[in-house]
């Protein structure tokens, strides 16, 4: 099946980088959010980014034309209709993405493949609300989308193994590099990232080292470009600690328990860079100051 249009649903970080990313590679893309004001703000985030593009060079003002004439933004599902995958990229909630799908499901034709980008979500609780759970996998990128070269394919019990080929070669069409997943706790990334992030946290809470110097210690002594608590921060505390909730639930291994400290922040109100405090406060977003814990 040749790929021509794609659909993503959500437009908020994740969902405006994979639009912005399908529209760059050719693709006809359409993109819904729930609101208008909401999809305002995610294709603002797009035209800024190709707009520094074609500022560096990388891109001509044409081409932008292009791109921007390939994507389409709508608020309304019924725009979705004729697209050959629909990518997935709404609030990480198991209850509003089976909604989603089994809407996409009345209204796309069966030969459309549906895609989740969840992080943490079982891909196959998700693909029951359909009846096309052969014709579903989990695309899962990173962020920044455009920036980040991989994307994980992730193939349930149920994938059709032709599907799973066309998904793979989809997402190296996108210029990534796709890697082969299974449908297991936090795929291949997270299964050995949120260790890392918690153990980091447990580490300052040990008193190993200062915020600044784990940090330091991470990006200068591994060549990590950004040192954990920088990466809490930008990944977002709340959604690190919804993740190690859900693995820990799958494994029941202590590795994946979040640590005191991470769900007292979380609970405080303090998500990381987006809430303006995490591990840094960002009052001046150009120089993050290191909180006192
Ligand atoms: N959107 C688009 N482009 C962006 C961008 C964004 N949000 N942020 C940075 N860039 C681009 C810049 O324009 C720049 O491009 P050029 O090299 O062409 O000029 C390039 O990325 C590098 O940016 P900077 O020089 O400003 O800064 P940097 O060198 O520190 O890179 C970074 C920024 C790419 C974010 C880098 O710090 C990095 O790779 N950090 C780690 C990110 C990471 O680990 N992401 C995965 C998180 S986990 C996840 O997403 C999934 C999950 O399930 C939790």
């Amino acid at each position: 099946m040749a790929i021509k249009k794609v659909g993503v649903v959500g437009c908020g970080l994740m969902g405006a980088g994979i639009a912005q990313v399908s529209a760059q590679c050719g693709y006809s893309t359409v993109v819904r959010e729930v609101s208008p004001e909401l999809l305002e703000k995610g294709l603002k985030g797009i035209e800024k980014n190709l707009a520094r593009l074609v500022e560096k060079g990388t891109i001509t003002e044409a081409a932008k034309g292009e791109i921007r004439a390939r994507l389409q933004g709508t608020t309304s599902l019924l725009d979705l209709k004729d697209c050959d995958v629909v990518v997935e990229a709404i609030i990480e909630k198991l209850p509003a993405k089976r909604e989603l799908f089994a809407e996409l499901d009345a209204l796309c034709p069966p030969q459309t493949i549906f895609a989740s980008n969840t992080s943490s979500l079982t891909i196959i609780e998700i693909a029951a609300s359909t009846k096309r759970p052969q014709r579903f996998v989990g695309l899962h990128f990173f962020n920044p989308v455009p920036v980040m070269k991989l994307v994980e394919v992730v193939r349930t019990v149920a994938t059709d193994a032709a599907v799973y080929d066309e998904m793979v070669a989809f997402g190296a069409k996108l210029g990534k590099t796709p890697v082969r997943a299974n449908d297991s706790g936090g795929f291949i990334v997270n299964r050995l990232l949120v260790p890392y992030l918690l153990d980091a946290i447990r580490a300052l809470e040990e008193g190993a080292g200062s915020i600044v110097d784990i940090d330091n210690s991470m990006k200068l002594g591994c060549g990590y470009p950004m040192g954990p608590f920088t990466l809490l921060d930008f990944v977002g505390l709340d959604t690190t600690y919804y993740i190690s909730e859900i693995m820990f639930d799958e494994f029941k291994e202590k590795r994946f328990a979040s640590p005191a400290l991470l769900k007292r922040m979380v609970l405080a109100g303090w998500y990381g860079k987006k809430a303006g405090r995490g591990f840094y406060d960002y009052a001046d977003p150009a120089n993050p100051k290191p909180m006192e814990l």
